[in-house]
């Protein structure tokens, strides 16, 4: 089976809403990661998938104004937590409050899901290597040895082919996610940690199939095709795989 992660970002709008989506939604194998606001309700509905947060801050408790901690995070029943996705590096977000990120989120026994990826200037001048390199090893420098090691994944996500991002076009072809998935699989040798690896930007039904049939491709963290009626349908793809 291929893991998918649903990313609603800032949608839906209404509870009601994200009561459906969490229904369509719940399955083996899913990973739901609403607004925070939603999160209670969404705890509610999940019967067998399970719950995620799109971010968290780096302390347990504190005076910071509108953030939101690990604690706190994990009494919801939140398991998994998105760390470092290109929306919140635009939003000026470092490597270097990724990796305290991804350390807090690790020490709170939640699984961060780390996203790399470059953006279209840094692809169209051959730097992908060098960038999800660099933002790979940076986010996962603050991970000390322990045992067993700890669960992370990995999301290879090209900037510009996010849909919500600077996008003219979707990734050409799934041999070429696969081979930076390859790629970072390499690097991630060097790191105490159990890792997945994933591919994420403009998933959906109609190229799931050409990603998974990589093996190097674990799954897949899905945005906006997450809060379509058609994530039933990738949702059966994914779990088609043995
Ligand atoms: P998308 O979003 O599937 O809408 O491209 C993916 C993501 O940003 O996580």
């Amino acid at each position: 089976m291929k893991l998918l992660i649903a990313n609603w970002k800032m949608n839906p709008t209404a509870e009601k809403q994200a009561i459906a989506l969490a229904k369509q939604a719940d399955a083996e194998g899913v990973v739901v990661c609403p607004p925070f606001p939603y999160l209670s309700v969404v705890a509610k509905v999940l019967k067998k998938a399970e719950l995620g947060a799109q971010n968290a801050y780096i302390e347990d408790e504190g005076a910071f104004t509108g953030e939101t901690s690990p604690k706190q995070l994990k009494g919801y029943g939140v398991g998994y937590v998105i760390v470092g996705h290109s929306d919140r590096r635009r939003l000026g977000e470092t490597n270097e409050l990724v990796a305290s990120k991804v350390a807090a989120v690790i020490k709170s026994s939640m699984v961060p899901i780390l996203c790399v990826g470059e953006t279209k200037n840094e692809h169209e001048t051959g730097r992908t290597r060098e960038i999800v390199e660099r933002q790979l090893e940076l986010g996962l420098s603050l991970i000390g040895r322990q045992v067993p090691a700890p669960k992370i994944i990995v999301t290879y996500e090209p900037v510009w082919a996010i849909s919500g991002g600077d996008r003219d076009h979707e990734i050409d072809n799934p041999e070429e996610a696969a081979e930076v998935i390859a790629y970072l699989r390499k690097q991630l040798v060097q790191f105490p940690v159990r890792a997945m690896v994933i591919y994420g930007g403009s998933t959906k039904a109609d190229n799931l199939v050409g990603l998974f049939s990589q093996k190097d491709i674990d799954g897949a963290l899905v945005g906006g095709a997450s809060l379509r009626p058609e994530f039933k349908k990738m949702i059966k793809i994914a779990q088609s795989y043995s």
